[in-house]
């Protein structure tokens, strides 16, 4: 086990040059602290969990097992990136969980922002429990923890290692390759790793995913409707090199209605809330200026692809006063 305490004198990774040294010594670390047995590891497709998985199929290959857990609240295509990538071109022992019914069907009815969350994430325990539970001669657990996480932990604004609710006495030894390493080493580090770019660099989502963001109880129709949405953003937003220089952006779907029209005839729908903004540590944040032009194009997209979306709004809320997320 390394040390959670970050040397004075370590060199903040920026070279692939510097990203590579740090892999060639994590990898020799791993293999001695793991040896021949087998490491679980939960990837979400997140920046920090896939980096974690690239640096252990490096080290161990296919003695590391990946579960990944869509819980029907991705956003477009991210299952299958996971897959592409790790299942496919990096050959890695991954169990894939499609259990988007049970998340839903858990969901159905339930509109309060913190009991949406409560469920999504002890479904999460639960669903990965049961997997690990199948699995034979596991001792280890990898975790995506940086150093960000082992500063808050510290300084008690978040629980660490939150692990916790894992059923029946499982224990695991920890394997946290890069806990010493903030987030921009991470990406230095997962792209000399051979991940793509757009995994990498990706905006941050939150954990209950596009949960929050079907604002109030979900439904699969509105969630639907979201996630087509919320591509057209991102893909307009890449096209336009909004991509990396926005911090976050995505839509919000109200379970509300209002009258439209299309083809000539009346047509209800959800509107679709834009909302981009930039900020260093998510604590407060300030809007982004997306040029009007881009704007009314985006609008006519969503307005004229997504079937169940009529409006398209603009949030100019900066935090304070509104949150980032609007549940
Ligand atoms: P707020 O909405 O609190 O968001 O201004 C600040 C940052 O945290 C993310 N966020 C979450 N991340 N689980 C997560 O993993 C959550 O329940 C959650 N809620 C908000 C949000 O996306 C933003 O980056």
């Amino acid at each position: 086990m390394q040390t959670d305490v970050r040397p004075e004198n370590m060199v903040r990774i920026t070279t692939k040059e510097l990203a590579n040294a740090f892999i060639d010594e994590q990898v020799k670390l791993i293999q001695q602290q793991v040896g021949d047995k087998k490491v679980l590891l939960a990837l979400s497709g997140g920046v920090d969990s896939s980096v974690v998985a690239a640096l252990l199929i490096k080290a161990i290959g296919r003695q590391l097992i990946c579960v990944h857990v869509n819980h029907g609240l991705m956003r477009k295509g991210e299952s299958e990136q996971v897959i592409e990538v790790f299942g496919k071109q990096m050959d890695a022992n991954l169990i894939y969980i499609d259990a988007t019914d049970r998340f839903l069907d858990k969901l159905a009815g339930v509109a309060e922002p913190e009991k949406k969350r409560k469920i999504i994430g002890g479904e999460f325990i639960e669903v990965f429990a049961e997997e690990a539970e199948k699995l034979e001669g596991v001792e280890f657990l990898a975790q995506g923890t940086i150093y960000p996480d082992i500063l808050e932990s510290k300084d008690g604004v978040k629980a660490h290692h939150n692990v916790g609710g894992l059923p029946n006495g499982m224990t695991f030894q920890l394997v946290e390759p890069v806990m010493l390493l903030y987030k921009d080493e991470v990406r230095v580090v997962g792209e000399a790793l051979g991940l793509p770019h757009e995994m990498v660099y990706r905006q941050p989502f939150p954990g209950p995913g596009l949960g929050v963001r079907c604002l109030g109880a979900i439904t699969r129709d509105r969630l639907h409707a979201l996630r087509e949405a919320d591509a057209i953003l991102r893909e307009e937003f890449a096209k336009n090199g909004l991509a990396g220089k926005v911090w976050q952006y995505f839509i919000a779907v109200p379970d509300f209605k209002s009258v439209g029209v299309r083809d000539g005839k009346r047509y209800e729908g959800w509107p679709a809330i834009i909302r981009a903004v930039n900020t260093t540590d998510a604590m407060t944040a300030t809007i982004e200026e997306i040029p009007y032009a881009l704007l009314h194009h985006i609008t006519n997209r969503i307005t004229h692809e997504v079937e169940g979306i009529n409006r398209v709004c603009l949030d100019l809320t900066p935090k304070p006063i509104g949150t980032i997320e609007w549940e």
